[in-house]
């Protein structure tokens, strides 16, 4: 097979419904099993009524002129037992078919989450920084998506399974009934199933366009709450209600359409009462001329028209599961991801004896989502084993960058990162962050130093070879400053330091180096 039409097919895969159920174990192949038997049996259930129907039309239409009125109850309640018995069935068919398919949706979608979020937490930093992934596209996806799916497993496909079989059902029910009422009425089938598709497709038509008019709307707002004090400044209030207000018309309008839209498709139903006509007409003959029973004509009459509105039900579910195999999609081309940088990757080298020697050779960085600019460039630093080091730089200069680059949250474009004159690339992820202790400034303000010594204590806590203080004291106020600074002086003994700076005013112990 060539490589694109395999592509096709991939493609073809993953767009098809099966792909939702690809967390589905053993045990949700089982509940689904039950619940797809369940929903059969529910939807086959009405038809199998029929039967019993039937015969007891017949029974009740000709128990008069009966001669024997023993057989006749006889017959009435043996229909009557069977009533009982299959509403009892009916009752243990649909509990499975609600049950089993809300459960194993819980199951199977709780996996989706599960992965997806562990998926994400694997994904190099440089995926967070990009624009595919913006974080309330991850927390939507994760929210939205899955619950699009779960709702498609727990209510869409038992819905579809129940009424496409009482559409099948119906079919060859009516034509096991009156074969002959069935081929006259199976054109009319069109009638019962294009009101509903075309009043779905047109549905689906004006939920998008009012879905849009509302992004507007909300925009509107979403603008006006983020620049409060410049719409106040101008006393802009009155002209942001009148944007607002004036898309919201718009909406309005498409909601009456959306009304007259559902009041023709629910009217449409009235047609199935012309059918009707249709079918006691030619039932009547039927009767009259082929020895067909009252009973059989109404039975097979019930179960077509039946059959054709169910199916009119059905093939508007179809839409849910492309949208859910397109989410579900999604959703696994995230998991699917394999990072650049990857904290699973168990195959790097473990140094079982490591000193601390950093060494940063000729290294070249810019950031994956702004390739344009260069942030290091030739950048040379070696920090001997158990040394501190601080970058001294004004802002943006590139200090956090170092650090960032030394845990290997990115990978340098040129030049070499060393540890003990091994290459961080070649070190096991997890092993290489495992022996640094970072502390940054967040956590720093507004705490009087106090989240700041906590942050102390836990970097320390790991017992890291390597300690990185990304200005650890800088918005600390003086008193504080102190406190965090005597931490911070028992805890880079015996320890490669590198300390972050922006400016001079404190830490004159250290080994400086100025960054620009
Ligand atoms: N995630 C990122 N994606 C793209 N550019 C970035 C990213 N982080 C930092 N930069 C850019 O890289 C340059 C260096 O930033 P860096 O944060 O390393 O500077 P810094 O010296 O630590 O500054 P500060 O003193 O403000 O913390 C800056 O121009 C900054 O805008
Ligand atoms: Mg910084």
């Amino acid at each position: 097979m060539s490589s694109s039409s395999e592509k096709a097919l991939e493609n073809k895969n993953r767009n098809s419904i099966t792909i939702i159920f690809r967390y589905a174990d053993g045990k949700d192949i089982l509940l689904m099993c039950l619940g797809t038997i369940g929903a059969i049996g529910d939807g086959i259930s009405t038809n199998c009524l029929l039967v019993y129907v039937s015969q007891l039309f017949n029974s009740l239409g000709y128990g008069k002129t009966r001669q024997n009125n023993h057989n006749f109850m006889e017959e009435i309640e043996k229909c009557s037992l069977y009533f009982v018995l299959l509403g009892l069935t009916v009752m243990v068919v649909a509990f499975m078919e609600g049950y089993c398919w809300s459960k194993t949706s819980e199951r199977q979608v709780l996996k989706i989450r599960y992965k997806y979020l562990k998926a994400i937490l694997r994904q190099e930093v440089g995926f967070f920084d990009s624009q595919e992934a913006t974080t309330s596209e991850i927390t939507n996806s994760i929210s939205k998506d899955t619950s699009l799916i779960q709702e498609v497993l727990s209510e869409k496909v038992p819905i579809f399974l129940m009424h496409t079989t009482v559409f099948i059902s119906g079919v060859v029910f009516s034509a096991y009934f009156s074969w002959r009422l069935a081929i006259v009425a199976l054109p009319t089938i069109f009638l019962l199933i294009i009101p509903g598709l075309i009043y779905g497709k047109y549905l689906l038509y004006l939920s998008r366009k009012s879905f849009k008019e509302y992004s507007k709307a909300n925009a509107i707002v979403e603008q006006a709450l983020s620049s409060i004090k410049t719409i106040y400044s101008f006393t802009a209030e009155k002209s942001v209600v009148e944007r607002y207000s004036l898309i919201l018309d718009g909406t309005i309008k498409l909601g009456i359409k959306q009304g007259i839209a559902k009041g023709l498709a629910v009217g449409s139903t009235g047609l199935s009462f012309a059918i009707w006509a249709l079918l006691a007409w030619y039932g009547s003959h039927l009767i009259m001329h082929n020895g067909e029973t009252g009973g059989k004509i109404y039975a097979a009459g019930v179960s077509f028209v039946l059959g054709g509105l169910s199916l009119g039900m059905a093939l508007p579910e179809v839409k849910y599961f492309t949208e859910a195999s397109v989410a579900a999609s999604r959703i696994f081309d995230r998991i699917d991801r394999v990072p650049e940088i990857d904290s699973e990757d168990t195959r790097g080298l473990v140094l079982g004896n490591i000193r601390g020697e950093v060494d940063f050779r000729n290294v070249k960085f810019t950031y994956p989502s702004r390739p344009d600019t260069v942030v290091l460039k030739d950048f040379n630093l070696k920090i001997e084993a158990g040394k501190t080091v601080a970058l001294v730089g004004a802002s943006g200069s590139g200090k956090s960058t170092v650090i960032a680059l030394l845990q290997r949250f990115y990978d340098t474009n040129a030049g070499a990162i060393c540890i003990d004159s091994v290459e961080i690339k070649s070190l096991q992820l997890n092993w290489l962050r495992g022996k640094m202790g970072l502390i940054g400034e967040r956590g720093a303000l507004l705490s009087g130093g106090q989240k700041q010594r906590i942050a102390i204590a836990r970097a320390i806590i790991k017992n890291p070879v390597i300690l990185l203080l990304d200005e650890a004291t800088s918005a600390l106020d003086s008193e504080s400053e102190t406190l965090v600074q005597n931490a911070l002086d028992q805890a880079i003994i015996g320890r490669t330091t590198l300390v972050n700076l922006s400016s001079l005013t404190s830490n004159n112990k250290l080994g400086l180096r100025h960054i620009d």
